[in-house]
């Protein structure tokens, strides 16, 4: 479904992103992991279109992707603050898409109710938990129909027990066929969510493994450093 070919990227004088090839299947969980400056916040960055793709391509269902393709759910939610929780996950829909305020309002109602939410649709974000906020940010891209869903950190504010919530409703979106890429410093987690791992040195990936033979047998020396620097090899 995503499938990403030969990627460059350079910012200012140096090339972050050095030839990155890799696919995704839909409703497959892929988690990039490695050191800090290895360049997975770029690699999101490029995909969904905020920095530019100085050499390779980006293919969707065979063709060129383009920007609504992807839902970036960011770090740290990023919810519109002076907007009740409805208004958040409906904004986009009137306003990028062009729904009617019923029609949007009804979509974002159907999908708040799923994620358990119905209850807070006249809340502001500032009155919600850490996990309620995730929740909604995940809601506000869902209902935007994204074919890869693209997540932050997803797990970086949040408690172990919020975590497996987040975990598993980041499995059950990979359910509905959606392709799903997500950068992590949270190596417990990425291990409880994905079908692979790749592991990103120096604008290159160096190991692209289902996770648990990454886990256990990791092929390159960088792979087993940064695992025993985290005490997990
Ligand atoms: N706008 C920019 N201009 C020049 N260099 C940049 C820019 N943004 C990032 N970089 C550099 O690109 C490299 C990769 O950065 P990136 O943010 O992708 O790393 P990361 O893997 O996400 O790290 P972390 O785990 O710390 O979030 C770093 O060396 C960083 O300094
Ligand atoms: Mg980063």
């Amino acid at each position: 479904m995503l499938e990403v070919e030969n990627l460059h990227c350079t910012l200012g004088t140096n090339e972050i992103l050095q030839g990155i090839s890799f696919t995704i299947s839909g409703g497959e969980i892929v988690t990039v992991v490695g050191k800090s400056g290895a360049g997975k916040t770029t690699l999101m960055r490029v995909l969904c279109g905020l920095e530019n793709i100085s050499r390779g391509t980006v293919c969707i269902r065979g063709k060129k992707a383009c920007h609504g393709d992807y839902g970036l759910v960011q770090q740290g939610c990023c919810l519109f603050e002076h907007m009740t929780v409805l208004k958040n996950v409906s904004y986009a829909l009137q306003a990028v898409r062009k729904f009617s305020t019923e029609k949007a309002r009804a979509i974002a109602l159907d999908m708040l109710a799923q994620f358990g939410l119905k209850d807070k649709i006249t809340a502001y974000p500032n009155s919600l938990s850490g996990g309620q906020k995730q929740r909604v940010a995940i809601a506000r891209t869902l209902v935007m129909d994204p074919k890869v869903l693209l997540f932050d950190e997803p797990t970086s504010a949040l408690d172990p027990e919020m975590t497996n919530d987040v975990v598993n409703m980041i499995k059950n979106i990979a359910s509905q066929g959606i392709a799903i890429l997500i950068v992590t410093h949270d190596l417990a987690m990425s291990r409880k969510i994905s079908d692979r791992i790749l592991f990103l040195e120096g604008g290159k990936i160096v190991e692209n493994r289902p996770t648990e033979e990454f886990f256990l047998d990791p092929h390159s020396e960088q792979a087993k450093s940064f695992l025993k620097n985290m005490a997990l090899f």
